[in-house]
């Protein structure tokens, strides 16, 4: 199928979408972390993060909160509503673990006091770095209100995904959010956008604190692949024929 690029990610790529207000999200391999320092390949992710993505987004529909997921088209890519994403990047944090016990000396499995919010602007030039309320709105990258909006819901995706990842015994130490505004007659709502999958996550094994997340491959620590499989076979949506691949679109000029 033949289809008009729109962006391109490092880890997906969108595409225009059949009808107006969509677009075609495609899952790559294609794994980076340190801001591009470090790049390779992540055999079968793209397919085990769209299955996982599609997974948790429905089930963040089913409570209520709005996301851009329409539906799942195939292996690699999922139909989305186009949205204009904020440029913001929110982590929550509920166990200190990378960058937190990095910059405030936290020991990594520290059970933070309450879940921690930290706002990063998304620019990869400036290399992601942290703001505050203030910059955002002073800057105009999302208003007091939408800011509010953001922090409501990002509370509400952390408590419900707390609960589910431990009920599959995984620990929910820390993620990455991203929202866009999704604009209907005139009406703008903020929406849940982008991916939640173990690039965007940090996911411990809550009996032997094995981390099963893109931590294996930031830190070499091997077994990535089987990492991916196992989070999605314990959400039940491992694919039965193994992450089959399929060929990216043609790109239309
Ligand atoms: P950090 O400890 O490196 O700040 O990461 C916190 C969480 O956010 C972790 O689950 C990984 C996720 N994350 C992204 O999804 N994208 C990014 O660019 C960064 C820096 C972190
Ligand atoms: N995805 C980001 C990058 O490419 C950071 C990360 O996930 O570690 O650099």
């Amino acid at each position: 199928m033949r289809r008009k690029k729109i962006y391109e990610g490092k880890a997906k790529v969108l595409f225009e979408g059949p009808e107006p207000g969509t677009l075609v999200q495609y899952f790559k391999d294609d794994a980076t972390a340190f801001n591009n320092q470090k790049q390779g390949l992540i055999a079968g992710k793209g397919v085990l993060n769209n299955r996982i993505s599609e997974f948790l987004m429905q089930k963040l529909e089913e409570i209520g909160i709005p996301t851009h997921f329409v539906r799942r088209l195939n292996m690699r890519e999922q139909l989305i509503r186009e949205v204009e994403i904020i440029p913001l990047e929110i982590i929550v944090r509920n166990v200190a673990a990378g960058s937190i016990s990095k910059r405030l000396g936290i020991e990594e499995g520290t059970i933070l006091p309450r879940a921690i919010v930290e706002y990063c602007l998304k620019d990869d030039a400036l290399g992601d770095p942290m703001v505050t309320e203030e910059h955002i709105t002073a800057f105009g990258w999302a208003s007091p209100q939408d800011l509010d909006e953001m922090l409501q819901l990002t509370l509400r995706i952390n408590d419900f995904l707390n609960g589910l990842f431990l009920g599959i015994g995984l620990k929910l130490v820390d993620f990455k959010l991203e929202f866009g505004r999704l604009w209907e007659d005139d009406q703008m709502r903020i929406v849940l956008a982008d991916e939640i999958s173990p690039d965007s996550c940090r996911l411990w094994d809550v009996a032997t604190n094995e981390k099963m997340d893109k931590d294996r491959f930031r830190r070499d620590l091997g077994k990535v692949e089987e990492a991916y499989q196992e989070v999605a076979r314990r959400l039940g949506v491992l694919p039965e024929a193994g992450p089959v691949d399929m060929k990216p679109p043609k790109v239309m000029q």
